[in-house]
């Protein structure tokens, strides 16, 4: 069934050969869905008819973000960590430890309907794609729990059972490696498409440059791409381990010297940067600018997680980067969307031209601009269109 959807003020296409700008603005477009997918892209004046139609009302229309980056399979609450943080105590991942309990304690049917919950509440505001992420579960069944529940919602599911040490190998972190690496790795595998690390010398939680590099490598053996998270506290081995490896993404970059810039420049590796954490844990905000201004490809995600950042809204992700980080509205929208497709190396999301998926976003305003322009206003919504689940 196909669908004309018109009406639409600005539409972002992120393809400069359909409009202007590195977003292919289209001003007084319409757009054309079949089975799903985009079929025709142009200006309103010359739209084909189609079996149903749909009018925006004069509003912008933007491919649906893409969250690259999300930790949704969890149970349990750490507002009151929060609250310590914003009194001046320190993220260094040790809570982790307390959502890991929760998670282990709780049902199938409860974490699937948090996890189903959190799902709905992205999509109601704009999200069209998610990445989510294993690594509150830390056994080989509890992780591959994880798994199974994300790859019920999402096929970018992400294996971290390198989150954290888990208690009860506490100062046996080459055991717990050889765990993660070997049977955890084997159970998870099949239902994972990525593998991540939380690379961060600085805490003592979490896994050195070697012992990343080993779960990466094993990772990459068993057939799964490569993800990072790397100098969120520290300017660790990380980005420049994820840029050597070939990941995909290296999360955080909050810490950068001038050779993990001139990696991230010159590699294939996209920096995603989760400016929520850095507003979250009272931090400062990594250089976008200087990433930006390098030639690294950068995007933007959520981190949506109990501990650093419990966000789910790509707007305000969005608008912190505008005020905080110097991105352009431009940009800081190409990022959460194109950029975040080029981390999950998904050719198919993140821009709204022919044959591309038809992931659409309305906003409640002439222009995206109004993203960052209103922030905590909820402007933005997945635009459903009838004939699709
Ligand atoms: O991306 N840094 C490691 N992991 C998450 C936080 C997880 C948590 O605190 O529960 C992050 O910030
Ligand atoms: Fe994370």
């Amino acid at each position: 069934m196909s669908t004309l959807v018109t009406g639409i003020a600005e539409l972002v296409t992120n393809d400069p050969a359909l409009g202007s700008g590195p977003l292919g603005l289209m001003e007084e477009a319409a757009l054309v869905v079949d089975d799903g997918v985009v079929a025709w892209v142009g200006p309103a004046a010359s739209a084909p008819g189609a079996d149903a139609r749909v009018d925006v009302g004069g509003r912008a229309v933007i491919p649906g973000f893409v969250d690259s980056h999300a930790h949704l399979v969890f149970a349990g609450d750490r507002a009151a960590e929060f609250e310590a943080r914003m009194s001046g105590a320190r993220y260094d991942g040790g809570g982790i430890a307390s959502t890991v309990a929760a998670t282990r304690a709780a049902s199938d049917d409860a974490l699937r309907g948090r996890l189903r919950g959190l799902i709905a509440e992205m999509r109601a505001q704009g999200t069209t794609t998610v990445e989510v992420k294993s690594g509150y579960g830390l056994t080989v069944d509890d992780e591959a729990r994880a798994l199974r529940l994300a790859a019920e919602i999402t096929p970018e599911t992400t294996f971290l059972g390198a989150h954290v040490v888990p208690a009860e190998y506490s100062g046996r972190v080459d055991d717990y490696v050889d765990l993660v690496t070997g049977p955890m790795l084997a159970a998870c595998a099949p239902h994972a498409r990525w593998i991540d690390v939380f690379c961060e010398p600085a805490s003592a939680h979490a896994f050195d440059g070697d012992a990343a590099r080993a779960v990466l490598a094993a990772g990459r053996d068993a057939g799964l791409g490569l993800r990072v998270h790397a100098n969120q506290l520290s300017a660790g081995p990380g980005v420049r381990l994820a840029v050597e490896l070939g990941a995909a993404s290296a999360d955080h970059c909050t810490h950068l010297t001038d050779a993990d810039v001139d990696a991230l420049a010159g590699g294939s590796t996209v920096a995603t940067l989760l400016p929520g954490v850095e507003f979250s844990t009272r931090s400062p905000y990594p250089d976008a600018r200087r990433l930006l201004d390098a030639g690294a490809t950068v995007a933007l995600a959520t981190d949506c997680n109990p501990g650093s950042c419990f966000t789910s809204s790509m707007a305000f992700c969005l608008a912190l980067a505008v005020r905080e980080m110097r991105l352009t509205p431009a940009e800081a929208l190409w990022a959460a969307t194109a950029g975040g497709a080029a981390a999950l190396r998904r050719p198919d999301v993140g821009r709204l031209a022919p044959g591309a998926r038809a992931d659409l976003a309305v906003v409640d305003a002439p222009s995206f601009v109004h993203l960052a322009y209103r922030p905590g206003v909820p402007l933005v919504r997945t635009l459903e269109l009838p004939g699709r689940p």
